[in-house]
């Protein structure tokens, strides 16, 4: 089959769309034939070598989202069958042992992720334990399934799990054209709560009012504390979701009401922060929380909540597989809202 492979870290250049061996599934595992798999900031970092999850080796095929159709099952395989549209939960903490990519549940204190730290979706097949995949509705396009795992269940994790997002609670929602936030901003509104959004263009703030929004800043002009006291008759917000990190660490913090909660689950933008009022931290009773990684049964109710209708997958574009280089070059100049789709 044809893959887009990397032997060593680097630019673009590293990218080689070649042949590589088809997957031949164990006896519990599925070959989905990828019909579309989408692009994540970590396929990038990783590329570039500027960090790499522990278990992660080369060669190495990126692409953490994939949704297909299965054309082979292992022998031991039940429930899923040749021609099912299926979408993957990359993660694989609690993969079965007999699986090709079992026994792999946790890599130094991590799960093991078709895409990030074993090959993925930037490929013609891709391997995944039949236990990892999940029924695609006929109503839903396989396009509109593959930007859902890896952005929707950090979002679904962060906010719920971690956050313990309540109705009627504000959150502040940073980047939301990214993918993880155009999942975080659905998500909250479906669950009660009001969206205060941020994001780096005019035209991006607009995007997320018909996501649900009620409140949308220009982060690059505006000032995220001051609006968000603004917007909640200065209280401050009971949340803030972050994934960009260093640029609006501070200002976040200072966003926050008593008692307020800022969950950070990324740092594109960088990895140092500064807490520009400890003073402050300690007499609100704020909390920084890591989102950490998502539990494996955390997979299938959000699934079922994101096909019960109602979401925008948000697809920005689609590229050949071919192209990868190009739709990595968009991601990482921010060119883009919601997810950017390969098709191989
Ligand atoms: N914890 C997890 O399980 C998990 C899962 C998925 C992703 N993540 C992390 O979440 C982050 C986002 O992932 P993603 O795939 O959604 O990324 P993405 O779609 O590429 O979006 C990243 C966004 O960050 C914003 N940004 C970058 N630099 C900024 C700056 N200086 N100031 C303000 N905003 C800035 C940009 O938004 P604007 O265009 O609005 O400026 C950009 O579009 C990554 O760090 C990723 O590693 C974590």
């Amino acid at each position: 089959m044809k893959a887009m492979r990397y032997h060593e870290s680097g630019g673009a250049e590293v990218l080689r769309y070649e042949e590589v061996p088809d997957p031949e599934p164990g006896p519990v595992d599925v070959v989905v034939d990828v019909v579309a798999a989408a692009l994540n900031r970590l396929d990038v970092v990783q590329r570039n070598g500027w960090f790499t999850l522990p278990g992660f080796t080369l060669p190495h095929i990126a692409g953490m989202d994939v949704a297909g159709v299965v054309s082979e099952v292992g022998p031991e395989v039940d429930g899923v069958a040749v021609g099912d549209r299926v979408v993957v939960d990359p993660s694989l903490a609690g993969a079965d042992g007999r699986s090709k990519l079992g026994g792999r549940g946790r890599s130094h204190g991590e799960p093991v992720i078709i895409g990030a730290t074993a090959d993925g979706g930037y490929a013609e097949r891709c391997l995944a334990p039949a236990s990892h995949v999940y029924p695609v509705p006929h109503a839903m396009s396989l396009e509109a399934a593959a930007t859902f795992p890896t952005c929707w269940l950090a979002a679904a994790h962060g906010l719920f799990e971690v956050g313990g997002l309540a109705a009627g609670e504000t959150v502040m929602v940073h980047a939301a054209g990214s993918g993880v936030s155009v999942a975080a901003v659905q998500f909250a509104v479906n669950a009660g709560a009001t969206v205060l959004a941020t994001a780096g263009t005019d035209e991006k703030c607009r995007r997320a009012l018909e996501l649900g929004a009620a409140h949308v800043l220009n982060n690059r002009s505006g000032d995220v504390a001051e609006w968000a006291r603004e917007v909640t008759a200065g209280a401050g917000v009971d949340m803030v979701f972050d994934h960009v990190g260093t640029a609006l660490f501070g200002s976040s913090l200072l966003a926050l009401g008593i008692g307020g909660r800022l969950v950070s689950c990324g740092n594109s933008s960088g990895d140092e922060a500064v807490v520009p009022s400890l003073g402050y931290v300690f007499r609100s009773g704020i909390k920084i929380l890591g989102s950490g990684h998502y539990r494996p049964e955390e997979f299938g109710p959000a699934w079922d909540t994101f096909c019960a209708g109602g979401f925008t997958a948000a697809v920005d574009s689609v590229f050949e597989l071919a192209d990868a280089a190009e739709a990595q070059a968009k991601m990482l100049d921010s060119d883009f809202f919601g997810k950017i789709l390969l098709k191989p």
